[in-house]
């Protein structure tokens, strides 16, 4: 007899959201030349948070401080809120976890985007919540008509990234204000801000940090270039923060990501000249997408979008090239994003093997798929 998972559990396939980079090569038999798929900094951490990594090493012998209570001081300085308004943990992946633990039960209505951010709509699943997805209109989250579904279903969960994965797209700080004036009491918008240090100006909103009815999220894996290290937070109403304590993992936050997301906190300056990287960086993929005749689409991230001009399997086809061509980039799947490749900012190596990929992965993509 096998072991006896509850019905949710053997209803569920066992695969997780991302096919990660190393998989790939191990299919491959060869390592990628270009990590330019995952929305990671290639760019890295700051010297000093590095540097504060290697000396907590030597400590990693200590579980981290369960409180976060340095963390919490320094988010909260850093942000104008107090430390009662926020809660840290492992990426914000670990924190949607927990979330919709908190919030989602078989059957629990939860509203997200159609094709938007899959780790959100693995948890829902994991948890036996209804999906009430809404499309993206225009390659965007169709922010009005998210609130719309919230208030139609009484939703307790609504899920918004701006700016967006995967197209790159967002919605102005005015307009998500709005939406935030009109979400329901007892409901709770998670707003998924991972890429907004790279947000232009007057994209980020001004929430009041103790409306109970918005969370936000940041994490250090993107523009403070700590993916690997697993360390994210939310900022909210005391009542949403707290409620963490009553499941998450305590010791999950390592003592040498605690070190190292305090240093990066504290290195604006690193921060800065990453964006500005950044930006340069996918000044340059624009660049290559035009010379090859495709759009990339403005960008609020740290990648680029790029419309391979045809459907979902001519894309697919252009990705197959560039993988085999050893670039690691990925590409949204939901229709009509699906006729879109994803390419995180690179350095200028990472770039000219895009250059160089690109014309050929076009070419046979056009012999496979026909036309
Ligand atoms: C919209 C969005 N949210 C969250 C994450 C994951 O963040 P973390 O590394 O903090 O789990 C990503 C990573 O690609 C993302 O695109």
């Amino acid at each position: 007899m096998p072991p006896r998972f509850t019905p949710l559990m053997a209803s569920l396939p066992s695969t997780v959201p991302f096919v990660g980079a190393e998989t790939i090569e191990r299919r491959r038999g060869r390592p990628f030349r270009a990590r330019i798929g995952a929305n990671e900094s290639v760019f890295g951490p700051s010297p000093k948070a590095l540097a504060a990594m290697a000396a907590a090493g030597s400590t990693s012998w200590l579980y981290g401080d369960p409180e976060l209570f340095e963390m919490k001081a320094a988010l909260a300085a850093h942000h104008g809120v107090r430390p009662e308004n926020i809660v840290v943990g492992e990426g914000i992946d670990g924190l949607l976890g927990l979330v919709v633990r908190l919030f989602v039960e078989k059957d629990t209505p939860v509203v997200t985007s159609f094709g938007g951010y899959p780790t959100f709509d693995y948890h829902v699943a994991g948890h036996g919540g209804r999906f009430v997805r809404v499309p993206y209109v225009d390659d965007r989250e169709n922010l009005e008509g998210l609130v719309e579904a919230t208030i139609c279903e009484a939703a307790q969960l609504l899920y918004f990234a701006n700016p967006d994965n995967p197209m790159a797209s967002w919605w102005s700080a005015g307009e998500v204000e709005a939406a935030i004036a009109r979400l329901p009491e007892d409901s709770l918008m998670i707003l998924d801000e991972a890429y907004g240090e790279f947000a232009p100006e007057g994209v980020l909103p001004k929430v009041d940090p103790d409306d109970p009815r918005v969370l936000r999220f940041r994490t250090f894996s993107k523009a403070h270039g700590m993916a690997g290290m697993r360390i994210a937070y939310g900022i909210g109403a005391p009542e949403v923060t707290r409620a963490f304590d009553k499941i998450r993992n305590h010791f999950g936050v390592s003592i040498v990501a605690q070190a190292g997301a305090l240093a990066a906190l504290a290195d604006q300056e690193w921060l800065t000249s990453v964006i500005d990287r950044v930006n340069r960086s996918k000044a340059r993929i624009a660049e290559i997408a035009a010379e090859n005749g495709l759009v990339a689409l403005p960008s609020a991230t740290n990648f680029v979008t790029v419309d391979c001009g045809r459907d979902g399997d001519f894309a697919k086809a252009v990705l197959d090239g560039l993988i085999e061509r050893d670039l690691f980039v990925r590409k949204p799947w939901t229709p009509p994003m699906d006729r879109c490749i994803r390419i995180s900012a690179g350095n200028d190596a990472d770039l000219d093997l895009l250059a160089a990929a690109l014309p050929g992965a076009l070419a046979d993509a056009a012999k496979t798929v026909g036309g």
